[in-house]
C-alpha cells in the first residue's frame, strides 16, 4: 500500500477522441480502480497536448485560433471520459500557466547545466508525428513511422545533449528489466539506443503556436519537449515540492507503441539531465486497427466511441476493449466481434447468472438470501474456484494482463452457470430443501465475488449487480480484502432489477 501514480499520454486536440484514445484511458482507469481497491492512494493523470504545428495547421484549416480549437476539443475529451467513467485525479492542458512556467524553467535549468546548447538543425520533419528525421532513417523517402511526406527544415535553434545519456539509459534498462513493457518492445528500444543517440533539436523557428523559449524571440519549444514535462508539472514540480516528492516518480506511464521511444528514450534522458528519478515503468500497448490500418485522426478511419456507448453501454465498450486485445498486441475493432462478446460473455454468461439467481431467490425464499447448509461437493468446488480466480486476477493485474484477468473471471462465472445446470434448484425445491438453501447462498456469494472482481473493468454494471444482490455499502468502498469467500451475510434481501445487458437481436 502507498501512493500509485498512473498516466496516459496527453492527446492531441486536432480532432475528436476515438476508440484508440478511449483504450489508453480505459486500461489506465482499470488499473487505477484496481489499485484503489488494494488500498493505494492513486494519482491518475490525463490531459491534452495543445501546442505544435499539427494543431496550428488544423486550426488554420478550420479558420479558427488554435486556442479556440483546443478549448472546443478539450470538452469532447472531458465529455467522453465522463461517459466512460474515467476516474482521473487531474486533467492537464499544456496551455495552462502551471505547465508553461515549468516547461520554461526546466529548459533554463538544462541550459544552465550545459545540456542545452545552440546549433543549426538541418533535416526533415514529420508534422503528423511531430518528429525530426535524418535521411538515413527514412523508409522509401517517407516518414519511417507513419509513411507520410516530410518537410525539409533548416533553422537555428537549441539542442538537447541526448547523446550524453546513452550509457546511463542502457544501464537503466539492464538494471530494471521491467522498465519497458512488454519485453518484445523493450528489446526494440534497447537496440535502438545501442545504435547510438543523437542530440535532439528541441525548438522550432517561426512557429507561433508553442511555448516561447525564454529570452529568445522567434523560437518556440518543440512540442514533445513541452508535452513530456506534463508528467512532472501536474504533480507540482518546482511549485509544490512536498507534493511532488510524494508523487514522483510515476509508477506507470501507459502509451501507445507509436510513442514508446519518446517515453522510454527521450523522457528518461531529460529526467536524468534534471537529476530526477525515472518512472517505474513505461507500458506500451498495441493499436486498434480498422481495415488493417491504425485507427487515426489523421487517416480519418476512426470509430466514434460515443455511438458505441449510446447503443451498447459504456461498460460493454470497456469490456470489449479490455477483453479482446491483450495490452501488447494489435487488435481489430469490428461490430460483429463486439456483438459476439456482448451477447455471449455479457448477456448470456454474466447477465443470465445474475438474473437467474436473483429470480430464484425471490421465487423460493421471498428474496431473502438463505443461510447455507452443508456444502455439497460442487458448492465447495465453486467456493474454491472463486478463491483461485481472485488470486489469479490479482496476480495478472500486477502484470497489466487485463484480458487474461477477465478470462479467469469468466472461467469462474461459467462454473457458477454450470453449477445451476448440475444441481437443478427447481428439482431441489421438493427433493432437498436444505440443499436448495446452500445452492442459493453459494450462487449469491458467487455474484458478490464477481461484482468485486469485475468492478475495476465495468464499474457501473458491477454497481448494478451489487444493488441487485442487496449489498448496502457502496461498491467503490469494496477492497481486495472483500474477495474472501463467505463474507455475504445470510438474510440479505435481493432486489431484482433490469437485465444488465439486454441481448442484441440480429434483425435490429
Ligand atoms: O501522440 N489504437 O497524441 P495522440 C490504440 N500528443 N491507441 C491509440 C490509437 C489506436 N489506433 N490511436 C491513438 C500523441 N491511440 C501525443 C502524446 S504524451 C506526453 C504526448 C492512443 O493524440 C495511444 O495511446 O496522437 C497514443 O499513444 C495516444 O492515443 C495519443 O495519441
Amino acid at each position: 500500500m502507498g501512493k500509485y501514480y498512473i498516466t496516459t499520454p496527453l492527446y492531441y486536440v486536432n480532432g475528436i477522441p476515438h476508440i484508440g484514445h478511449s483504450y489508453t484511458c480505459v486500461i489506465a482507469d482499470t488499473l487505477a480502480r484496481y489499485r484503489r481497491m488494494k488500498g493505494d492512494d492513486v494519482f491518475f493523470l490525463t490531459g491534452t497536448d495543445e501546442h505544435g504545428e499539427k494543431i496550428a495547421a488544423e486550426a488554420r484549416k478550420r479558420g479558427m485560433e488554435p486556442q479556440a480549437l483546443a478549448d472546443e476539443m478539450v470538452l469532447r475529451f472531458i465529455g467522453l471520459w465522463k461517459s466512460l467513467n474515467i476516474t482521473y485525479s487531474d486533467f492537464i492542458r499544456t496551455t495552462q500557466q502551471r505547465h508553461v512556467l515549468v516547461v520554461q524553467a526546466f529548459f533554463e535549468r538544462l541550459k544552465n547545466a550545459g545540456d542545452i546548447y545552440q546549433g543549426k538543425y538541418s533535416g526533415l520533419y514529420c508534422v503528423p508525428c511531430e518528429s525530426f528525421w535524418t535521411q538515413t532513417q527514412l523508409k522509401d523517402g517517407l516518414c519511417p513511422d507513419c509513411g507520410r511526406d516530410l518537410r525539409e527544415l533548416e533553422e537555428e535553434g537549441y539542442f538537447f545533449r541526448m547523446s550524453k545519456y546513452q550509457q546511463a539509459l542502457l544501464r537503466h534498462y539492464e538494471e530494471n528489466p521491467g522498465f519497458i513493457m512488454p519485453v518484445s518492445r523493450r528489446n526494440e528500444v534497447v537496440n535502438f539506443v545501442k545504435e547510438g543517440l543523437k542530440d535532439l533539436c528541441i525548438t522550432r523557428k517561426n512557429l507561433a503556436w508553442g511555448i516561447p523559449v525564454p529570452g529568445t524571440p522567434g523560437l518556440s519549444i518543440y512540442v514533445w519537449f513541452d508535452a513530456l514535462i506534463n508528467y512532472i508539472s501536474a504533480p507540482g514540480y518546482l511549485d509544490d515540492e512536498s507534493r511532488f516528492q510524494y508523487l514522483w516518480p510515476a509508477d506507470v506511464h501507459f502509451v501507445g507503441k507509436d510513442i514508446l521511444k519518446f517515453h522510454a528514450v527521450i523522457w528518461p534522458s531529460l529526467l536524468l539531465a534534471a537529476g530526477l528519478p525515472l518512472p517505474g515503468k513505461v507500458c506500451a500497448h498495441g493499436w486498434w486497427l480498422f481495415d488493417s490500418k491504425k485507427m487515426s485522426k489523421s487517416l480519418g478511419n476512426v470509430i466514434d466511441p460515443g455511438f458505441i456507448i449510446q447503443k451498447y453501454s459504456a461498460d460493454a465498450l470497456r469490456y470489449f476493449l479490455l477483453r479482446e486485445m491483450p495490452v501488447g498486441l494489435d487488435g481489430t475493432f469490428s461490430i460483429p466481434a463486439f456483438e459476439k462478446r456482448f451477447n455471449g460473455d455479457l448477456a448470456n454468461d454474466l447477465g443470465n447468472l445474475l438474473n437467474r439467481t436473483v429470480s430464484m431467490i425471490e421465487q423460493y425464499f421471498k428474496g431473502i438470501i438463505p443461510e447455507s447448509g452443508e456444502n455439497s461437493e460442487s458448492a465447495s468446488k465453486l467456493a474454491q474456484q472463486s478463491q483461485e480466480a481472485a488470486a489469479k486476477v490479482c496476480e495478472l493485474m500486477e502484470r497489466t494482463e487485463f484480458s487474461l484477468a477477465l478470462e479467469s473471471v469468466w472461467g469462474f462465472i461459467n462454473t457458477a452457470n454450470k453449477f445451476i445446470e448440475d444441481v437443478r434448484p427447481w428439482k431441489l425445491k421438493n427433493e432437498n430443501p436444505e440443499a436448495l438453501k446452500t445452492a442459493m447462498y453459494v450462487l449469491a456469494e458467487s455474484l458478490r465475488m464477481t461484482a468485486v472482481l469485475v468492478f475495476p473493468f465495468m464499474p457501473s454494471k458491477a454497481a448494478e449487480m451489487w444493488v441487485q444482490i442487496g449489498m448496502d455499502k457502496k461498491i467503490e468502498d469494496a477492497r481486495t480484502a472483500d474477495l474472501k469467500w463467505g463474507m455475504l451475510k445470510p438474510g440479505t434481501m435481493v432486489r431484482k432489477g433490469n437485465p444488465l445487458f439486454p441481448r442484441i437481436e440480429k434483425d435490429k
